[in-house]
């Protein structure tokens, strides 16, 4: 099929809630992409922080081949290998003790907000209201769109989930003035992606930390899109060396297998026993086997320090761009999620990139976002900068 067909029998049949561009790919290698027509694209999306090791990755194809010649899925009723692998895997390098699959981010988030009210119900006397950040993004499902504190995604969706309180991200005294008696917890993005790549200020998140320390609140953090390395550590958390009592992981986490998981400590999983939550795919043998390959490459092949050395090379070129493109008002982010916010809508800028053989994003509007595969080489993000300076340059 060409570009034009699949466009056609897709907006022909499917439910239209996708502002799509005109391209459909079919084939990927490393930080290249290819469509329906044959035409090459460098790749600075990665379908929005899912391939960070690059498409088609060998590690991930062969352990998927291998999977699937083996066994796709069980159940829940029973164990299986490739869970018991991935969740050992993650419990070793992070701050958690217990892990619970599910099949994306919103689902984490879904799994992280039961268990937040869980314990309070059980731990905490009943309380339950827990805050989250204007600007944030959780998910579409019914509870962690309420958790969303942006009306652009509840609109039309009301009555919404009770019990979330929303607060300026950033802004520490709003988060501790906010707390009341029916508080149970601080939900947020170490960095919002969606909300336009917001950086918070350096001790925000370890002073949230010791608030939830003082006023016996969990702290929850969506790392959905800048976990998984993404931000040159493993998880965003570890730069501020604190750890919160609840994570949630996905995009990324299955390398494009859709895989979802909420990580937490012994004494805070201890309140969901036996029938309290479930999922018949979380954990399904498939994405948890390609899960285990993305998370050993991760730390075995050197993808986090290729991370952090191609964010250095593509803002030091940035700022340089900045310096004579008026239009860029800011250029921020860690590792390799960066944002260039724009004086106007950047959707056209995307586009042009886009038939310029480009591919970036634009969040929030006004805020171009990067999200290359943390494998990417030099010359390949020279490639890629040196089409976005033209289409830069050119709207200037
Ligand atoms: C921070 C964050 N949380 C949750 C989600 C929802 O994940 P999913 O689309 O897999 O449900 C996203 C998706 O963009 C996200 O960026």
């Amino acid at each position: 099929m060409t570009n034009r067909e699949i466009i056609d029998a897709t907006d022909r049949t499917q439910v239209g809630v996708y502002a799509r561009f005109p391209v459909a790919f079919v084939r990927g290698e490393g930080a290249r992409l290819w469509d329906a027509d044959g035409k090459p694209y460098v790749d600075f999306f990665t379908g929005l922080a899912v391939n960070n090791l690059g498409h088609a990755h060998p590690r991930i194809v062969a352990a998927i081949r291998e999977q699937a010649a083996k066994l796709l899925h069980v159940s829940n009723l029973y164990y299986n290998r490739p869970a018991a692998e991935l969740g050992e895997l993650l419990v070793a390098h992070s701050f958690a003790d217990r892990v619970f699959f599910s099949n994306s981010g919103a689902e984490a988030n879904e799994a992280a907000i039961k268990l937040a009210r869980k314990y309070g119900a059980e731990q905490r006397g009943g309380r339950y209201e827990i805050l989250t950040m204007l600007g944030s993004f959780h998910g579409r499902t019914l509870a962690t769109l309420s958790a969303t504190a942006q009306e652009k995604y509840q609109a039309g969706f009301q009555p919404l989930v009770p019990g979330f309180r929303y607060v300026p991200f950033g802004d520490f005294a709003a988060a501790a003035s906010a707390v009341r008696d029916e508080t149970i917890g601080i939900l947020v993005e170490p960095i919002q992606g969606e909300g336009g790549v917001n950086v918070p200020p350096a001790d925000y998140l370890r002073r949230l930390r010791d608030l939830c320390d003082e006023r016996g609140l969990l702290l929850l953090f969506d790392e959905v899109q800048v976990g998984m390395g993404r931000t040159g550590t493993l998880f965003a958390y570890e730069h501020d060396s604190i750890r919160p009592d609840i994570m949630t992981l996905a995009k990324a986490l299955g390398g494009g297998v859709p895989i979802g998981a909420m990580l937490t400590t012994e004494a805070i999983a201890a309140v969901l026993g036996l029938g309290a939550h479930g999922s018949t795919f979380g954990g399904n043998p498939l994405a948890c086997a390609a899960g285990t390959a993305v998370l050993r490459s991760l730390l075995e092949d050197g993808v986090l320090d290729n991370c952090r050395a191609m964010s250095e090379r593509i803002r030091k070129r940035l700022d340089a761009i900045r310096a004579s493109v008026p239009m860029i008002r800011d250029i921020r982010g860690v590792g390799l999620i960066l944002g260039i916010e724009i004086d106007r809508p950047g959707r056209p800028l995307v586009a042009t990139a886009l038939e310029r053989g480009l591919v970036i994003n634009c969040t929030a509007d006004k805020v171009i976002r990067l999200l290359p595969p943390l494998t990417i080489t030099a010359a390949e993000v020279d490639e890629g900068l040196a089409i976005l300076e033209d289409v830069l340059r050119a709207a200037s």
